[in-house]
């Protein structure tokens, strides 16, 4: 292990590459990359690689955004098969029949979603900034929000505005066990349930706190409590126990019979320290998209890196 990670980094100096990673990533693939972050942070970090390459440790719509933002660098991800099921909910072709159906409303697509829905779309937003995009929206406006159904909801009850959602849903964070949940805060009255807003309303509504990765990350780090129960995928845990190793982190539990007991992300988890090492190594695969998407694509995520300032 010691000496693939060595490679790692060998090899990422040679080629002039960096390493970007999402805190869903395992601990191994954390350790070796450039910048950890969440999805906002990591299209910010991606528009300014200067180096040659970018290795995206995280899922292909990600790769995807940090190819549009960064059209001239080479773009690898371990393994093509790193999906989402948000984005595999919504096909473009669907997608642009539901647009045409309502061409009066503003089109808002979460960015777990592909480049084509991207091109079909006004502006895109992250569990970051999707509440302060939606604000800045005409209030005569009606708004299309896709594909995440449960994000849509917790945006309408932040915002106040009614929007037409798209029917997608993350397979990890509608995992969560809310029996279990209840249990486990029985159990620890001390606790803070935190959660992602991808997870259901019901999760929601016992959350102290409820905001992106990175959000969740920073929430532990500055607020005074010092036990939290975690409702995202697990791997996030990672980045926070480096963050506040005298706390007690506790992941909320899934309905899913796994040994964790918690919510993993099997799209996230194809990539492994080992396909990092042969991506680099041989450059490939090697994410691409048609140019014409792109320039459209590249439109809507500039509206929300502009708007997110
Ligand atoms: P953020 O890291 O942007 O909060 O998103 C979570 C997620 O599910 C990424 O796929
Ligand atoms: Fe997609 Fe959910 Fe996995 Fe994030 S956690 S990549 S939204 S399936």
């Amino acid at each position: 292990m010691k000496n693939l990670k060595e490679r790692i980094l060998k090899l990422k100096k040679e080629k002039n590459a960096v390493i970007l990673a999402h805190y869903y990533q395992e601990s191994d693939i954390q350790d070796v990359s450039d910048y950890v972050g969440d999805s906002l942070g990591l299209s910010q970090e991606a528009m300014q690689v200067h180096a040659d390459i970018i290795v995206f440790a995280g899922v292909h719509f990600m790769a995807e955004t940090a190819k549009i933002l960064n059209p001239g660098k080479k773009v690898i991800l371990p393994d093509l098969n790193a999906g989402c099921s948000l984005a595999d909910s919504c096909p473009a072709n669907l997608f642009q029949q539901f647009t045409q159906a309502h061409p009066d409303h503003i089109v808002i697509t979460y960015v777990n979603c592909s480049a084509e829905v991207k091109a079909l779309t006004d502006i895109v937003v992250t569990s970051s900034n999707a509440v302060k995009i939606v604000n800045s929206i005409p209030k005569d406006k009606p708004i299309i929000f896709a594909p995440d159904k449960n994000l849509g909801k917790y945006v309408m009850e932040q915002t106040g505005r009614e929007m037409l959602l798209w029917d997608g849903a993350c397979v990890v964070h509608e995992a969560f066990s809310f029996d279990k949940l209840i249990e486990l805060y029985k159990q620890n009255p001390d606790a803070q349930i935190i959660a992602h807003p991808e997870s259901e309303t019901h999760i929601l509504k016992t959350a102290s706190y409820i905001g992106s990765t990175a959000g969740m990350i920073e929430y532990v780090k500055t607020n005074p409590g010092t036990k939290f129960i975690v409702a995202t995928e697990v791997g996030i845990l990672h980045k926070m126990k480096l963050e506040v190793p005298d706390k007690i982190l506790i992941p909320a539990p899934s309905n899913e019979d796994n040994t964790c007991a918690c919510s993993q992300c099997g799209y996230m988890k194809v990539n492994t320290l080992q396909k990092l090492h042969d991506c680099l190594l041989n450059e490939t695969p090697e994410i691409k998209v048609p140019a014409d998407i792109m320039k459209k694509a590249f439109v809507p995520i500039e509206r929300m890196l502009e708007l997110s300032k």
